[in-house]
This record gives structure tokens, C-alpha cells and sequence, in this order.
């Protein structure tokens, strides 16, 4: 295991730590010496990341937490401000994803992807927001994706919603500028988790979760804005996102069959 010590966080809120990226980093950050809190709504999940890194010098606290749900957040957030211990890092990684081609498309199915990668997002956002300028400091990370870049085929919704959240870290960043909150976008490109293994094509450059992980929280101790990686995927996909359409499309189309 890799040392980072000394980290500069003692707590960390992750959510979607139930499993695939989010359940790396918190076995990371555990492995480190933090307190995670790891939120997420499968509570067998939870239990069983809990119960099997018992061992690691940090401590993982598991809590069950629907992000779209202001009530269950209400409740969270009143038990950290009672004691005064809001997370001074938050990950928000909740998310999930649902590929469906333009004959397919559904009204309601777009609902789901944006509740919980948009509003769910937006939901932990506002509380930690409030806490961190309230504090003068502290660090959020928001998980969008490659996908946000440009469009992607059976990707309209999911891509939509990461571009939406990658566009608002955007304005939050210039927003907080003069601040201490250091506010930074995650754009991973492809990792082998429960959710990419719906995927029916083959993942270029694809990542096992804890690579993923290790990518992230050395993105978290650099003063980058977006945390991205691997590199030699990303790269191709940024000069993507700036050619002019026609040409992109015409690579969009022989790259993805
Ligand atoms: N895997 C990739 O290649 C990849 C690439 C780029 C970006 N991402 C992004 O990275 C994040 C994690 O992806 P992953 O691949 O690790 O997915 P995953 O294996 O499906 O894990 C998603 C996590 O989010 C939780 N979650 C989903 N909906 C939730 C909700 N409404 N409230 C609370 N927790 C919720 C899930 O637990 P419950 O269902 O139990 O709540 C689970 O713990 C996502 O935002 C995804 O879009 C992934």
C-alpha cells in the first residue's frame, strides 16, 4: 500500500461508497488513517465493506443515505452540525447509469439518471457548500466523467447529466475563488465496476477500481480543477471536445461501433 502520509484531512464523507469506485476509495482512505463516512442506499453493501477492513488504521462508518432524499440528508447532516464535525473533505460520487439508444428514449428514464446524478449531486452540494464557506476552508470533489464531454452514442442522459455537473464545478470554482474551499471536477475514463460491466462494447484503457481510486486522491493533494485519468484515454477524448462537429462525428462513428 502506498503512503501519502501526512494526508490533510482526518474525515471524509464518500458517497456511493457501497461499491465500485466509491468502496476503493474509502478502503484508500481508511488505509490511510481517515474517518470515512460511506453513504450509499444498499445496506448489506455498506456492512460488508465495513465488516472485511476492519484491519485499516482509519475507520469507516457506514451510513444509509439516498442522495435524493432531503429528508434522510436533513437528518445526516443535523447529527454532524450537533457535534460539530462536518467531513472536511466530501467526495460526491453517487451515481449510476443507464444506456439506452435513441429508439429507446425515455422521459422517464432520463428523470432517474438526472435525480440521482444531477440532483442527488446538487442535494449533498448545497449543506457542504454552506458548511465550508460557514468554516472558511475545506475540499469537494464531484464525480462527472468523460462522458460529459461530448456526446456519446446510448449515452444522451448519463452524458447530459455529467456534462450539467462538470459545467456547475465549473461556476462554483470562479464563484469560490477568493474562498478556501477548494472545489475540484473527477473525470475518470473507463473502470471496471458494477456499473460499466453493462457495457456491451469493449472499454478502451479500462481501470481496476483501486487504480481509480489512487488516480483521485492524487488528484485531491494537487491543485488541479478536473482530475482525470488515465491520461493517454483522456487526452484523445479532450482534443475530441475540441474539433468542429463534422469531423467529430466522423470519428465518433468508426471509434464506436
Ligand atoms: N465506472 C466508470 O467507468 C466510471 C467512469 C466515469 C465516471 N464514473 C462515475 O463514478 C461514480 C461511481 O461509479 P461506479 O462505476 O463506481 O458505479 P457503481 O459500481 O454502480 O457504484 C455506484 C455507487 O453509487 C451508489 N448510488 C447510486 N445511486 C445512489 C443514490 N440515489 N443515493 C446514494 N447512493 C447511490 C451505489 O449504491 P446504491 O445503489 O446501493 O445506493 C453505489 O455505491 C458514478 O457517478 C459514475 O457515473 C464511473
Amino acid at each position: 500500500m502506498n503512503h501519502y502520509k501526512p494526508l490533510p484531512w482526518q474525515n471524509v464523507w464518500i458517497t456511493g461508497a457501497g461499491r465500485g469506485i466509491g468502496r476503493a476509495l474509502a478502503i484508500l482512505l481508511a488505509g490511510q488513517g481517515m474517518r470515512v463516512y460511506a453513504s450509499s442506499r444498499t445496506e448489506i453493501e455498506l456492512e460488508k465493506l465495513v465488516a472485511e477492513y476492519q484491519h485499516l488504521p482509519g475507520e469507516i462508518i457506514p451510513i444509509r443515505l439516498d442522495t435524493r432524499c432531503v429528508e434522510e440528508l436533513e437528518q445526516l447532516i443535523n447529527e454532524w452540525d450537533q457535534t460539530d464535525c462536518f467531513p472536511e473533505l466530501v467526495i460526491l460520487n453517487a451515481g449510476t447509469h443507464d444506456p439506452f439508444s435513441a429508439a429507446e428514449f425515455s422521459a422517464q428514464r432520463c428523470k432517474h439518471l438526472f435525480d440521482i446524478n444531477l440532483q442527488g449531486t446538487i442535494n449533498c452540494l448545497e449543506p457542504a457548500l454552506q458548511r465550508m464557506l460557514k468554516r472558511g476552508k475545506g475540499q469537494i470533489a464531484v464525480m462527472a466523467s468523460v462522458a460529459g464531454y461530448r456526446g456519446l452514442p446510448t449515452a444522451a442522459a448519463y452524458g447530459a447529466s455529467k456534462a450539467a455537473l462538470i459545467h456547475l464545478c465549473e461556476s462554483l470554482r470562479l464563484d469560490l475563488k477568493n474562498t478556501h474551499i477548494k472545489l475540484q471536477v473527477i473525470n475518470p475514463g473507463f473502470v471496471k465496476t458494477p456499473l460499466t460491466d453493462k457495457n456491451e462494447f469493449t472499454m478502451p484503457a479500462l481501470l481496476a477500481p483501486d487504480e481509480a481510486a489512487t488516480g483521485i486522491l492524487n488528484g485531491l493533494l494537487s491543485d488541479h480543477f478536473e482530475i482525470t485519468f488515465p491520461k493517454r484515454f483522456t487526452f484523445i477524448l479532450k482534443l475530441l471536445r475540441i474539433i468542429p462537429y463534422r469531423l467529430y462525428f466522423y470519428l465518433a462513428g468508426k471509434i464506436v461501433k
